[in-house]
């Protein structure tokens, strides 16, 4: 038998076995790890946040992003084994982010989540980012079912797909420029606030006073699902430009901003649950992590009648635990891949083979 028969005839029989999954994440400026057990669930998970190297160039440095994930991954893996009370030889297999993301970000968790599954003579899965997050809400209690709409907000995509089975991906809405995330950072960027903004933009809305400005609702005058946010930027860079840049007025201008974002987000899921004639909503990706996008979506289902699913707040933005699940649930269904280390930095999600 070549080495390579071999491996895979190990790689069969270890999938019979299974065990617990590591994830790896590194797509951008987080390292992520955990471990999630087929029997027990998330069992641990870590996460490194590169966020304050990054913001005094006021965005994502990729070198300098892909040399932290170096040097941080390793000592990350050992930290989560130790926390789950396990040690590598207790693996089942290793699931790591294969895109869509930073190239060299990407290929820092590929090479060593490869190395190890390789080490180990485990399966190893490469998750798409995206998927990971469509697939956060299932670590809670009472996870959604198939089928259902998930709405993806993150600094990366805003994204509306329909979801028929794990796996089976229909995108019905996309962005056409700036994703929902990459706006609130851009927009607090112009009115002064330091990387990344989303977060900051947000906490200042709740300051902010009601109608003190209004933006549009972009391409909710019109049919369809797809959005796009760069118009709103500039809104509010000529709203900032002609104020007095006060404190307050700040405050009011993000708020209206946020009203903005969420009452166009809430327009377009209304529209895609109608379309799909589903009655359950998912929200997850960074953006998912705001408050008002949250209590708002939450509102429309009561009144329209569809539930929503979130992820706790800490895996609404990147995080391994996501990587470990969805990569569990493939692994579970035989899906691996071979040992080549690959990356996808763009990776259409309706690509993704099913896990059924
Ligand atoms: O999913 P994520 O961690 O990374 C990507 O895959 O892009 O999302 C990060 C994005 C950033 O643009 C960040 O500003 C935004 O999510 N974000 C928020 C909030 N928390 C994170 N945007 C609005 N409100 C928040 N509370
Ligand atoms: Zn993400």
């Amino acid at each position: 038998m070549t080495g390579r028969a071999a491996y895979f005839t190990v790689q069969t029989r270890k999938i019979a076995k299974s065990g617990p999954v590591l994830g790896v994440e590194t797509s951008c400026d987080e390292t992520g790890v955990a471990v999630f057990c087929p029997e027990r669930g998330l069992v641990a998970h870590t996460l490194y946040s590169q966020i304050r190297m990054h913001a005094d160039y006021g965005g994502v440095v990729p070198e300098l992003a892909s040399r932290d994930h170096v040097r941080k991954l390793l000592p990350l893996i050992r930290e989560t084994l130790a926390r789950a009370g396990i040690t590598t030889r207790d693996l089942g297999g290793v699931a790591y982010t294969a895109g869509p993301g930073l190239v060299g970000a990407l290929l820092v968790g590929a090479a060593c989540a490869r190395a190890l599954a390789w080490a180990l003579q485990v399966p190893a899965i490469g998750v798409h980012h995206m998927e990971g997050h469509l697939l956060a809400p299932l670590l809670e209690a009472d996870p959604p079912q198939p089928p259902f709409v998930a709405l993806l907000v993150s600094g990366g995509h805003s994204m509306l797909i329909e979801v028929s089975a794990i796996g089976r991906y229909r995108l019905l809405g996309d962005t056409l420029d700036d994703a929902a995330g990459e706006a609130f950072d851009k927009t607090a960027k112009l009115m002064g606030l330091p990387y990344p903004g989303g977060p900051a933009l947000a906490a200042l809305a709740g300051q902010g006073r009601p109608g003190a400005f209004r933006f549009s609702r972009p391409m909710t005058d019109r049919p369809g699902l797809d959005f796009s946010f760069s118009g709103l930027k500039t809104q509010v860079l000529l709203a900032w430009q002609g104020s007095d840049q006060g404190e307050q007025t700040r405050a009011d201008i993000a708020r209206a901003f946020e009203e903005a974002i969420v009452d166009t987000l809430v327009i377009k899921c209304r529209r895609a649950l109608e379309a799909a004639g589903a009655s359950r909503l998912v929200i997850a990706g960074g953006v998912g992590a705001n408050r008002r996008l949250r209590a708002e979506l939450a509102a429309a289902g009561d009144k329209d009648g569809f539930r929503t699913y979130f992820p706790r707040l800490q895996f609404c933005t990147d995080n391994g635990a996501m990587i470990a699940l969805a990569g569990a649930i493939r692994l579970a269904h035989g899906q691996q891949q071979d040992a080549t280390v690959q990356v996808f930095p763009r990776w259409d999600l309706e690509s993704l083979p099913p896990a059924v």
